[in-house]
C-alpha cells in the first residue's frame, strides 16, 4: 500500500499551523466495551481518519513540528494472533510506518510511559476537548512531569482546542475529499431513484426503506449517512421521522431523506414524490413552491457568498410563495419581518457535508454579528428547503393540510459557482411523474 499524499498534505499543514514547542494529540475512537462478537464495530473518529487514513479503533496520533524527521508518533494496538483470529486483522506497528506513513509507531500499551517524556519542553498541547477521558489523559501525562519542574523542566501552559483548526481544515474539501463525496452523492442518487421506480399504492414505508439499502450496500456503502426517512402523507410533516411503518397512502405524497456513507464520506438527498405517480393540484403547487426555492438558491452559490444570504434567499422566497397561495395573508414585507414563515420552514437552509452528514466547520468566522462565513471553492453543501403543512395547522385552508416536501441536494463550490453533486435523481414534476408513473 501507498502512504496517502493527501492525508500527508493534511498533516504537513496541521505541523506547520500549531508550530514548535507545540504537541497535537489526537485520539482515535474507542472501541465499544460491549462484547464485540454481537456488536458491530464503532466508526471511526473523523478528525482522527482525515488526519490519518487510519481505520482502527483504540489508537492515538501524535503530531511534534520541527522534531528532526520524526514529527509523526501513532500508538496502536499490537499484533496478536490469537485476538485477530476472533476479531480480524490489525495493521500493528511495521506496517503503520510502511503504510500510513507514521515516522516512529508504538503498541498502545507504551503510551502511559512515553507521553509524558513527548509533552515535555512544550508550551502549548492541542487536543480535541471534546471527550472526558482524552481530557483526563493529557491532565494525566502533564501532571506525571510535575515532579520534574524542580530539574528545571517547564510545565506546559497552553491547552488548546485542536478543533479549531481541524474543522476549518475539513471545511475546504481536497480532490480525494471531491472524489469520495461524488461517489456518495451517486449511489445516494441511484438508491433515490430505485425507490422512486418501486414505488406503489399499499407498500409500507419501510419497504422503500429496504430499497434504498439494498441499493446502498450493492454499491459499497454498507452503512446509512442517518437513520432513512421514509415519511408517507402527514409523516413527512414531522422533520425526524424515522418509524417507517405506515402503509404508502394512493394519492399522498412520499418524503424520502436518506444517503449513504461511502469510504467514511457521506450522502444527503431528499426527494418528494406522489405515491401514485400523479401529483394532487395542492401537491403541485406546494413541490413547485420548494423547487422553485431549492433552484434558486443553488443557483446563488459560488465562491465569496455569506452562508447566511442562503438562508435569507430561501426565507424571502418561501414566504413569497405562501402569500402566493393564500398560506400565509398580509404584506410580504410584515411577513418577511415577522417570520412569518416559520410554522412551515422550521429549519435552515443546509449544512456542511464531508466525513460527518451534518459536517463540521463554524458557520460564522468569529463569534460577533456579520461575520458570516463565505463560500469557498472546494466547500461541500446541502440545500434543502422545505414546506410542511401539519394536519393540525391553524387558518389553513384544510386542502392544504398534511403535505410536506423537501428537495435536498448535495453541492460542490466550485470555481464560477456550484456543481449538483447528486444531480442524478429527478427532480421536476415532469421528470418525477414520468419515473414514477404506475403503467397498467
Ligand atoms: N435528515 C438530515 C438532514 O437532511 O440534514
Ligand atoms: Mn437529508
Ligand atoms: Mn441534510
Amino acid at each position: 500500500m501507498k502512504v496517502n499524499e493527501n492525508i500527508k498534505k493534511r498533516q504537513k499543514y496541521l505541523l506547520d499551523k500549531i508550530g514548535n514547542n507545540s504537541i497535537a494529540i489526537v485520539f482515535a475512537a474507542k472501541e465499544p466495551h460491549y462484547h464485540r462478537e454481537t456488536i458491530s464495530p464503532a466508526r471511526q473518529d473523523s478528525d482522527f481518519y482525515y488526519l490519518t487514513g487510519f481505520a482502527e479503533l483504540d489508537a492515538i496520533a501524535v503530531f511534534i513540528p520541527g522534531r528532526s524527521e520524526d514529527e509523526y508518533i501513532l500508538f496502536s494496538q499490537e499484533k496478536n494472533p490469537q485476538e485477530e483470529q476472533w476479531f480480524g486483522f490489525r495493521v500493528g506497528q511495521e506496517r503503520a510506518c510502511k503504510d500510513y506513513g507514521a515516522d516512529q509507531a508504538y503498541p498502545l500499551s507504551q503510551v502511559e510511559d512515553m507521553l509524558p517524556a513527548l509533552i515535555k519542553g512544550q508550551e502549548a498541547i492541542y487536543f480535541n476537548m471534546n471527550d472526558h477521558d482524552d481530557q483526563a489523559a493529557i491532565m494525566r501525562w502533564t501532571q506525571a512531569l510535575q515532579h520534574q519542574e524542580r530539574s528545571g523542566i517547564n510545565m506546559p501552559t497552553d491547552f488548546i482546542d485542536i478543533s479549531k483548526i481541524t474543522h476549518a481544515m475539513r471545511l475546504v474539501k481536497d480532490s480525494e475529499e471531491i472524489g469520495l463525496l461524488r461517489k456518495a452523492a451517486e449511489i445516494s442518487a441511484a438508491a433515490h431513484l430505485r425507490a422512486m421506480q418501486a414505488c406503489r399504492p399499499c407498500m409500507l414505508e419501510y419497504e422503500l426503506e429496504a430499497e434504498l439499502m439494498y441499493e446502498f450496500i450493492k454499491q459499497g456503502g454498507r452503512v446509512p449517512s442517518f437513520e432513512p426517512i421514509v415519511a408517507g402523507g402527514a409523516n413527512a410533516c414531522v422533520l425526524h421521522y424515522s418509524q417507517n411503518n405506515a402503509e404508502l397512502k394512493d394519492g399522498d405524497l412520499v418524503l424520502i431523506d436518506a444517503g449513504v456513507i461511502y469510504n467514511y464520506y457521506a450522502g444527503d438527498i431528499s426527494r418528494t414524490f406522489p405515491v401514485n405517480g400523479k401529483f394532487s393540484a395542492e401537491q403541485r403547487a406546494i413541490y413547485q413552491a420548494v423547487l422553485t426555492t431549492q433552484l434558486a438558491v443553488i443557483e446563488a452559490i459560488k465562491p465569496g457568498v455569506e452562508w447566511i444570504e442562503l438562508q435569507r434567499l430561501s426565507e424571502h422566497l418561501i414566504t413569497e410563495q405562501l402569500l402566493a397561495l393564500g398560506i400565509l395573508k398580509g404584506d410580504l414585507n410584515d411577513l418577511l419581518a415577522a417570520k412569518a414563515h416559520q410554522p412551515f420552514y422550521m429549519h435552515k437552509i443546509g449544512h456542511w457535508l464531508g466525513l460527518d452528514c451534518h459536517d463540521v466547520g463554524s458557520y460564522k468566522e468569529q463569534a460577533i454579528e456579520d461575520s458570516w462565513r463565505k463560500l469557498e471553492l472546494g466547500m461541500v453543501l446541502t440545500v434543502e428547503p422545505g414546506i410542511y403543512i401539519a394536519p393540525e395547522a391553524a387558518d389553513v385552508d384544510k386542502k392544504w393540510l398534511g403535505i410536506g416536501v423537501r428537495i435536498e441536494d448535495d453541492i460542490l463550490v466550485t470555481e464560477n459557482g456550484y456543481e449538483v453533486l447528486s444531480a442524478a435523481v429527478p427532480k421536476t414534476i415532469e421528470e418525477i411523474e414520468n419515473i414514477t408513473r404506475i403503467s397498467n
